[in-house]
């Protein structure tokens, strides 16, 4: 079975013996309740490295005091039976090297957060990090203190790991960008900005929907409804490349959601748009109401992303126009 390490101590003697060895470490921050999308990130680290460590935790950090950390999913033994199934093999001068997870790193709260860690800013002590000018933008605009709890937590697992590379999704496509901005701006080494990887989302290959921890929650109903998110991002990437404007754009895709709504209404279910935006990958900031510009323009690429209410679930996902 997977050696698990549950304080930063004993994960270090590990992590040592792994340097002394010369073996190179990706690493795979979670929190848990694994599913195919973490794991097309475990697949890609131990693809690319000797060693894999995937850390599961439940940052209060980045819960609001009203969000869901009491009822987040936790599920660690079937996670480390999923993660112990997956393998990869990789070619040798010989052979081939069948390589699976080496570690598993699950810290305890008191662990990570050695002064105490309150969900209310205002009441917290201790150090934290903040990606100013990043963070307020598309999900920091309803979440105004996630990025700061998630900033945080992934400098402490950086700091824990040390790895060489690490791996992120684009699903959650702000957060990657954050962690490259603080890893560029607190001059990181492990892992350095340009090995901080970001893997494509991973889907339902019926549906489309995002594969997310977050689906558990959904009934029947709302499982059916989630993926109308993901039709109407599509809907205004084609309204786009049709040189529409971006209000009319985020309004088609808005109709895709109302009509799912409709739909889907039961009475008891109430699906709602949170919001669809165009931002610009460099600054995060908002699109004016404008067009596709002209091919050949060598403007940075765009972040199209959404989110959507079903029921008490928030789902988010995103589409990139151009590439990162
Ligand atoms: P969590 O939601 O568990 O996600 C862990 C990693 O899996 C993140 O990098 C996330 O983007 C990626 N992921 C989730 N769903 C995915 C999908 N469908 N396709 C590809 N990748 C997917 O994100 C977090 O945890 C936390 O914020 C964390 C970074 C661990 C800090 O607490």
């Amino acid at each position: 079975s997977i050696p698990l390490f549950t304080t930063v101590a004993a994960f270090r003697q590990w992590r040592q013996a792994a340097r002394k060895e010369n073996k190179s470490v990706g690493f795979v921050p979670t929190m848990g309740a694994l599913h195919d999308g973490h794991m097309s990130l475990v697949r890609k680290s131990l693809a690319d490295n000797d060693l894999t460590v995937l850390s599961i935790f439940v940052n209060p950090a980045q819960f609001a005091p009203h969000e869901d950390l009491t009822t987040y999913p936790r599920t660690l033994p079937r996670d480390l039976e999923v993660l112990s199934a997956e393998s990869v093999s990789v070619p040798s001068t010989t052979d081939s090297i069948i390589r699976t997870t080496s570690a598993v790193f699950l810290p305890t709260v008191q662990e990570m957060y050695p002064s105490g860690i309150d969900q209310n800013v205002a009441a917290q002590q201790g150090t934290f990090i903040e990606v100013k000018g990043y963070s307020a933008q598309m999900e920091g605009k309803t979440r105004p203190s996630f990025f700061r709890g998630v900033a945080t937590v992934v400098t402490k697992l950086f700091n824990a790991v040390e790895p060489d590379n690490a791996y992120f999704g684009q699903k959650d496509i702000q957060q990657c960008l954050i962690i490259k901005r603080l890893a560029r701006d607190i001059l990181l080494s492990h892992p350095s900005p340009h090995n901080i990887h970001i893997v494509p989302t991973a889907r339902d290959p019926a549906s489309n929907l995002a594969l997310s921890s977050r689906n558990a929650y959904l009934s029947a109903d709302g499982r059916n409804a989630a993926p109308a998110l993901y039709r109407a991002l599509r809907v205004a990437e084609q309204a786009w490349t049709d040189g529409l404007t971006k209000s009319v754009c985020i309004q088609r895709a808005a109709e895709v959601i109302r009509e799912t709504a409709s739909a889907a209404a039961n009475g008891d279910l109430e699906i709602r748009l949170d919001y669809i935006e165009f931002n610009d990958s460099d600054s995060l900031e908002p699109l004016g109401d404008v067009r596709c510009a002209e091919p050949n323009s060598n403007s940075p690429p765009l972040l199209l992303s959404g989110a959507m209410w079903i029921g008490k679930t928030r789902l988010i996902d995103n589409i990139v126009l151009g590439s990162l």
